[in-house]
């Protein structure tokens, strides 16, 4: 049997220090978690892009504790090598610190995450650093936050002014001094990205964030082409799944209703004698039944 090796937390940080890029996607079934793994993602992240991509919302806010609870559960029994990190939805880490660990807690005690990520930058440093000290390993995410976008007003490049990329700066360096593990940046300048990145202590997670980043993520569906309402300008399609699926549907839907589905492969036959024996016990039945 050949052994895996297993990505921790001080091997994402060691990755940082040797220059080694960490490659991280989402996942939110078995199957799926099962491949990503196979394919030697470092970092395997149950986002709650879910909300969207999955579940069908039009945001990620009505996505729910239990809704990524249910979803890790799946993902941590499939995966054998990466780190699992599950995100924590939008008011679950806000109301206060005692709420937070015991939410954070269950994802990593019911769902089997390694880790949890939260949104924000100076705001929530002090329940990220209750989160470290209760022995739960954050990672941070700044930029364009999704569960923020009201506030934002849109999907906008954020750093592009020397005000908000400042804002950005110490948004980093608060979760660093916070104790987060990693700091995924989404949606800025590479200029920030890449100033955040040799400011900060830690491996951070570039999407939408240019090539400077110590690591990549993509939404598993965006990247599959299986998420069709729309796909931002930073996400490269590596594959059109929604047009293979369709394809396939679509010819099985055709052999059915033209009886060529299942064919003689497919199907399951009696042994002749039987099959006589039960026509022979069958008739006689229906003559007892007649009389
Ligand atoms: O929910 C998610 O998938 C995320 C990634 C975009 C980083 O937060």
């Amino acid at each position: 049997m050949s052994s895996v090796e297993k990505v921790t937390i001080p091997s994402l940080i060691k990755m940082k220090k040797k220059g080694k890029k960490i490659a991280m996607i989402t996942a939110y079934d078995y199957p799926t978690a099962l491949l990503v793994d196979r394919a030697g993602v470092d970092v395997v992240l149950v986002g709650d892009s879910l909300g969207m991509v999955v579940l069908g919302y039009e945001s990620t806010i009505p996505v729910t504790l239990e809704d990524i609870i249910h979803h890790t559960k799946a993902v941590s029994r499939a995966v054998k090598r990466a780190l699992v990190v599950a995100d924590m939805p939008f008011m679950t880490f806000n109301v206060s610190v005692e709420e937070t660990i015991r939410n954070a807690g269950r994802l990593i005690k019911e769902g089997g995450a390694e880790a949890v990520k939260l949104e924000g930058g100076e705001e929530v440093k002090r329940v990220v650093k209750a989160l470290v000290d209760a022995g739960i390993p954050v990672m941070g995410h700044i930029g364009l936050t999704p569960q923020r976008i009201a506030m934002y007003g849109g999907y906008h490049v954020r750093g592009k002014s020397v005000t908000v990329a400042k804002k950005l700066i110490r948004d980093a360096k608060a979760l660093d001094e916070a104790g987060v593990f990693s700091i995924v940046l989404e949606l800025m300048t590479a200029e920030v990205a890449k100033i955040i990145t040799e400011k900060v202590s830690v491996p951070t997670i570039g999407i939408g964030a240019g090539p400077y980043c110590d690591g990549q993520v993509l939404v598993f569906h965006d990247m599959l082409g299986l998420f069709e309402r729309f796909t931002p300008r930073f996400v490269k399609k590596y594959a059109n799944l929604s047009e293979i699926i369709l394809n396939a549907v679509q010819e099985y839907v055709k052999e059915v209703k033209a009886g060529e589905f299942p064919s003689e492969e497919h199907s399951f036959y009696m042994k002749k004698q039987k099959y006589e024996k039960l026509l022979e016990a069958l008739g006689k039945k229906q003559e007892a039944e007649e009389k």
